[in-house]
């Protein structure tokens, strides 16, 4: 894959014609060696959020190799990643799919949330002896900005006997749940916990394992979380206050916070209506949360001589398809000269950016290749971390 420094070089190299997915690896290593140095247990990494090559190889040589996985192509996925541990964390399954995973894959972490499930897990792996199981345990997530309760988690009433009834089929037991993704606030988590303690006090069951899930944030414009510190303080002080035994190794499951950052698109304005942008990049592509759940992304304008003319006004993006939803309203800032031909490099879709991308009235084809620079916002170290940093740094 290409190399360039920055997004300057590779329009001045090679203007594109097609977006152009740019990945930094470095980002992300850094980002997992953040959660090895400071989260008190193992990081499982939520492949959902991206399974680029490049990304997993970033992730797995900064040490991660355990994997949340959904399904079997992304067990295959990772199956030949070295000490790969993979953990099922999907509370529904094919029946066949269980016995897959366990009997082709090695795959013997599951996650369920119901009774029927259990005996499923149970049976299509042939009531085998070493299964660990997490539930799922229904959890409110009122300060997350993209709610994920509602589907998955066993309800406060069921969850005391589930966990009884798990425990007598796992050879390790773990509870675990979501508080929903883009969590904004630490509390979310010490909550959360605070829910599991309760639940699994009630059971009776012990446990060896707490799965605290994903919903670490990342920084969008307007959206400035606490540090992750604050959310890693919460999880453990309030497990310190939990009485569920001792030994219990705790377990987080990040996606977005790990891999966000690592990449952004660069779109080409095809357009310009006062201040609509019409760009080659959008909802169906990796714009989605920009669209669905009211995210602006960072944005600034590329121009191959590096210039920033004049001042920033606000601006919609409008994606390619002919579907009207394909909106991202935002607004972004952007310089008030921009228009047809002008790149514009969009940070921050290294989530659920690439993996949501569809090819929806026939776009949805990249070119990619690897920037070495800073990502526009970040999380860890010391690149500019608000977007009013970077206005006034321009
Ligand atoms: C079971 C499970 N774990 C972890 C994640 C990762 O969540 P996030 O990207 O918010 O960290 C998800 C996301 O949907 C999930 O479903």
């Amino acid at each position: 894959m290409a190399e360039f420094e920055t997004a300057e070089e590779l329009v001045r190299q090679s203007a594109p014609e097609r977006p152009v997915l740019c990945v930094r690896p470095h980002a992300a290593a850094r980002a997992a060696r953040w959660f090895s140095e400071h989260f008190p247990g193992p990081t499982i990494y939520a492949l959902k959020a991206n399974t680029a090559p490049q990304i997993l190889a970033a992730l797995t040589d900064a040490g991660i190799t355990r994997f949340d996985v959904a399904s079997l192509p992304e067990i295959d996925q990772v199956s030949d990643v070295p000490q790969a541990r993979l953990y099922f964390m999907n509370p529904v399954k094919a029946r066949e799919t269980i016995a897959r995973a366990y009997f082709d894959y090695g795959v013997r972490a599951f996650a369920l949330d119901s009774f029927d499930e259990l005996d499923k897990i149970v049976s299509a792996t042939g009531n085998a002896a070493d299964l660990q199981l997490f539930v799922r345990l229904a959890c409110p997530n009122p300060h997350a900005l993209i709610p994920l309760e509602g589907k998955y988690g066993v309800n406060e009433a069921d969850a005391p006997e589930l966990l009884m009834a798990a425990r007598q089929r796992a050879e390790r037991l773990g509870v675990t749940f979501h508080v929903g993704s883009q969590a904004m606030t630490p509390q979310s988590f010490g909550e959360a916990l605070q829910i599991a303690g309760e639940r699994i006090c009630a059971g009776g069951a012990m446990i060896d394992m707490l799965d605290v899930g994903g919903g670490f944030p990342s920084r969008y414009v307007g959206v400035e979380p606490p540090p992750l510190e604050a959310f890693v303080s919460s999880i453990v002080e309030t497990c310190e206050r939990l009485t569920i035994g001792e030994g219990v190794q705790l377990m987080c499951e990040p996606g977005r916070a790990l891999v966000a950052e690592a990449e952004s698109v660069l779109v080409r304005v095809e357009a310009r209506r006062e201040h609509d942008l019409y760009i080659n990049d959008g909802a169906f592509g990796t714009l989605y949360d920009g669209a669905y759940s009211g995210f602006t992304y960072p944005a600034r304008l590329v121009r191959p001589d590096g210039g920033h003319p004049g001042s920033v006004q606000p601006f919609r993006l409008l994606g390619p398809t002919c579907d009207s939803v394909d909106v991202m309203p935002g607004p972004y800032w952007l310089p008030g000269c921009i228009g047809e031909g002008d790149y514009i490099e969009i940070g921050q879709v290294g989530a659920y950016g690439r993996v949501l991308a569809s090819g929806f009235n026939g776009f949805g084809a990249y070119d990619e290749a690897v920037l070495t620079d800073e990502p526009m916002v970040t999380m860890y170290g010391d690149a500019p971390k608000r977007m009013s940093d970077r206005r006034s740094a321009q």
